[in-house]
């Protein structure tokens, strides 16, 4: 199997398993569609990477190049893309309980706009913008009530979600109070993230209406993220829609609510994460024993949740292949585990493979969001490297962790 014209055993040779490879002419393409059709001539946009997905130097640095700003959630994605030299002014920085110490960082280092999670925060920050007599630009997030058709644990905009205020709540009134007297805090508008793998853009459509009705209460043109969530293919169960019929859809919603209720907008922005890197993302492992019980067949594999913890985490289903066996009759039903010291690390559960040996080589699909991302060094596991591939060449962008690294800082 090649990947952008590279073998995987070619990338299993020079650089081992388990490895995250990632086609950068797709993420690249995936960032084009997003810009190029998420534009109107009514308003402003403004594409973010949802850099929780996969914050890696090399990634701040193409998402740089393509044109698009970044949402970070903590100082650590903030210093990584401040380390490659992205300009800090495109930074949206979230966070639901970010402490003084990281306001003032990212304040001294002119973070672009700061997304204000709740009303005590919005204290803190006015407290420390007068300590350090610097403007800061806010944006509000809002908890819009719209559920979105997803899994339950990555729905975040309930009435109860710990993030965000919603509209009209004492705390989001008591909000306006203070960005009315404060002296350097400047409100420029209104964040949603309304859930992550949604394919409804139904849901989109009702978030963004909401909001601008909300508008309606400011004399200027405020500024409108949306957020992100646009599904992906994991498995055939999900149908994903184009990313740029998504962003001419919401464009579309967005011109056709404003028109009705009479309000203009200063810009509109989304940040994607996963529908940017997720299908970019394969994970490359080697397997190594396989079993038989009674009801059934293991493959175990030289990585597991440490790499990929989505499937015990919420359950979340991938496709696979074994390298050069992909159009072998898929005769077991087998379940692919990790080696982790957990019986909940499977990383896909029956699921129809050919007969495995040991050394045979699998790929899991669609592993580009929230792999590296959220791995860990569980059992102290060594975090895999991490290539990309483009035009028949390979790039080694983070390199296999050591032994001492992985000791490095215990006394
Ligand atoms: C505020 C916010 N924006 C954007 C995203 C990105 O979502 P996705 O990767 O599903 O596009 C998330 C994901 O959790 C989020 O919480």
């Amino acid at each position: 199997m090649k990947i952008s014209g590279v073998d995987v055993r070619e990338l299993k040779k020079e650089y081992g398993t388990p490895l995250y490879i990632y086609d950068a002419a797709m993420l690249k393409n995936n960032m084009r569609l997003y810009i190029n059709n998420f534009k109107s001539n009514q308003f402003e946009t403004e594409v973010l990477f949802a850099s929780k997905a996969f914050n890696v130097k090399e990634m701040v640095r193409i998402v740089d190049q393509e044109g698009l700003s970044l949402d970070c959630v903590s100082v650590g994605e903030f210093y990584t893309a401040l380390n490659v030299g992205y300009d800090p002014k495109k930074v949206y920085f979230h966070g639901n309980n970010k402490s003084p110490d990281e306001l003032r960082f990212i304040i001294m280092n002119n973070v672009g706009t700061i997304v204000v999670d709740n009303l005590m925060e919005l204290v803190a920050l006015d407290m420390i913008t007068k300590e350090l007599k610097k403007n800061v630009n806010i944006i509000i997030r809002l908890n819009v009530g719209v559920s979105a058709h997803t899994h339950k644990f990555i729905v975040t905009a309930h009435v109860d979600s710990k993030f965000g205020v919603a509209y009209k709540s004492d705390d989001y009134n008591t909000m306006l109070e203070v960005i009315n007297k404060s002296e350097y805090i400047n409100f420029l508008g209104f964040h949603s993230h309304i859930g992550s793998q949604i394919f409804d853009l139904k849901a989109f459509d009702a978030a963004l209406e909401k909001l601008i009705t909300y508008c309606k209460d400011f004399d200027k043109p405020l500024v409108l993220n949306i957020g992100g969530g646009f599904g992906v293919h994991y498995t055939d169960e999900d149908q994903p829609i184009p990313f740029d019929v998504v962003s001419k859809n919401l464009i579309e919603t967005c011109e056709n609510a404003l028109a009705k209720s009479n309000v203009k907008i200063k810009k509109l922005c989304i940040e994607p994460g996963r529908s940017i890197v997720g299908e970019a993302g394969y994970t490359l492992y080697t397997i190594g024993f396989t079993k038989k019980t009674p009801n059934k067949e293991y493959y175990f594999i030289d990585g597991g949740m440490t790499d990929n913890i989505r499937p015990a985490l919420y359950q979340a289903k991938y496709d696979c292949d074994i390298i050069d066996k992909e159009n072998d009759k898929k005769d077991h039903t087998v379940t692919i585990a990790g080696k982790c010291c957990e019986s909940g690390d499977l990383i896909i559960e029956d699921y129809k493979l050919p007969e495995a040996n040991p050394g045979d080589l699998l790929i899991t699909y669609t592993t580009g969001a929230y792999g590296y991302s959220m791995s860990s060094n569980y059992n102290k596991a060594l975090t895999p490297a991490v290539v990309f591939v483009e035009d028949g060449k390979s790039k080694l962008v983070v390199r296999r962790m050591t032994l001492d690294e992985l000791i490095e800082r215990e006394e």
